[in-house]
């Protein structure tokens, strides 16, 4: 397996300094307590991209992020530029850009609902019950991609999939959904309507024979929106394009009290990267406010694809210590809630303070 020495430090705009410097904090309390080497090379993508040259993402980001061995990205994304239909040059241009550069083919979100913010969530706890799923959604494809055209009175985005860009992501969801207990995948489409999805239904079950132990349903877009809310616990892994994966992963994120805890991370075949589902949240730049678990649990899926297990764990372990003791930021508290700060400084004095978890036996 390979190791991670090299990290390309994306921090991106609005609230994006302000959590990857606590991911950062995270990340420093491992290598010294397991004596990793973790250089960071940090770079520019985004509005902040744009106002320093021009570029979204500049040429030296994307060298530096082919060269990486993985890349922790904050957020990217500022108002000025989305009221203007006619700005030319956009964040979000970055952020697509780096995707498709890197085909970040597979972007995975997986769903955690911590038991003592259960009576955060808009839904009823009973509903959270056993909740544990894990969005995989396309990338790299599908309207994001498609041919683009706009005009004074007309303006179109195509959707278009290739076999193989839905294959190798159905594959990923497959071996995923086999390790997995429950051992189900839901294709979530719009297959009474979209040729697309036709498409994706054509692959999963020319596939599913390949994975006998795996359970496969399909869901329509709207069935499944509504199914999330319904009975979220159904869920165990879920495969959908880029579009759809986009909103009904927003809409899993708020399951488990707030949008400020998910992690997520896009594979493809070079560097991985990992990034909070959340956005800039341009509102609360600066102000020290925003909840930095998401990414800190993107550093500990980072940690887990570089077969750093005990590592990740103690960072799963520091986050669940906190949320338990209520030092939560105050999307989760409203009275005595820690700064953006305070809570990486607790996270990380939390992993620092335990012992070494013992590495059993090496073979
Ligand atoms: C996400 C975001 C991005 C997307 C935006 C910022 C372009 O919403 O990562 O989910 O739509 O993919
Ligand atoms: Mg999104």
């Amino acid at each position: 397996m390979k190791q991670l020495n090299n990290i390309t430090i994306l921090k991106g705009d609005g609230i994006g300094p302000e959590i990857v410097d606590q991911a950062i904090k995270v990340l420093n309390a491992i290598a010294e307590k397991y004596d990793h080497d973790f250089k960071y090379d940090e770079q520019l993508m985004g509005a902040c991209a744009i106002d320093a040259t021009g570029n979204p993402l500049p040429e030296e980001t994307i060298e530096s992020c082919v060269n990486a061995d993985a890349i922790l990205l904050g957020a990217i994304g500022d108002p000025k530029y989305d009221n203007d239909p006619n700005a030319t040059v956009r964040p979000e241009q970055g952020l697509l850009k780096i995707r498709k550069t890197l085909e970040l083919f597979a972007n995975i979100r997986p769903v955690r609902i911590f038991d003592s913010l259960k009576h955060l969530s808009v839904l009823k706890p009973e509903v959270l019950q056993d909740v544990d799923m894990v969005i995989y959604r396309e990338l790299t494809g599908g309207i994001y991609f498609g041919a683009k055209n706009k005009s004074e009175n007309e303006a179109s985005d195509l959707c278009h999939y290739h076999r193989f860009e839905i294959e190798r992501i159905c594959k990923l969801a497959f071996e995923e959904a086999q390790r997995r207990p429950r051992k189900t995948l839901c294709l979530i489409d719009k297959a009474n309507v979209l040729d697309s999805s036709r498409l994706w239904r054509d692959v999963v079950q020319g596939m599913k024979d390949d994975y006998p132990s795996v359970n496969v349903n399909y869901l329509f877009i709207d069935n499944a929106a509504m199914q999330m809310i319904l009975n979220p616990s159904q869920f165990d892994v879920i495969v959908t394009s880029n579009m759809f994966g986009d909103i009904i992963s927003d809409e899993a994120s708020v399951l488990g009290g707030s949008i400020g805890l998910l992690p997520s991370s896009s594979a493809g075949e070079k560097a991985r990267l990992y990034e909070p589902v959340h956005g800039s949240y341009p509102q609360a730049a600066g102000k020290n406010i925003a909840n930095p678990i998401a990414t800190i649990l993107s550093v500990e899926m980072m940690l887990r694809d570089f077969g750093m297990g005990d590592e990740a764990d103690e960072i799963v372990e520091a986050v669940t210590y906190c949320i338990d003791n209520n030092l939560l930021t105050s999307d989760l508290l409203k009275e005595n809630a820690l700064f953006c700060s305070e809570l990486g400084d607790q996270i990380a004095r939390h992993i620092s303070s335990k012992t070494k978890k013992d590495y059993g036996v090496l073979i």
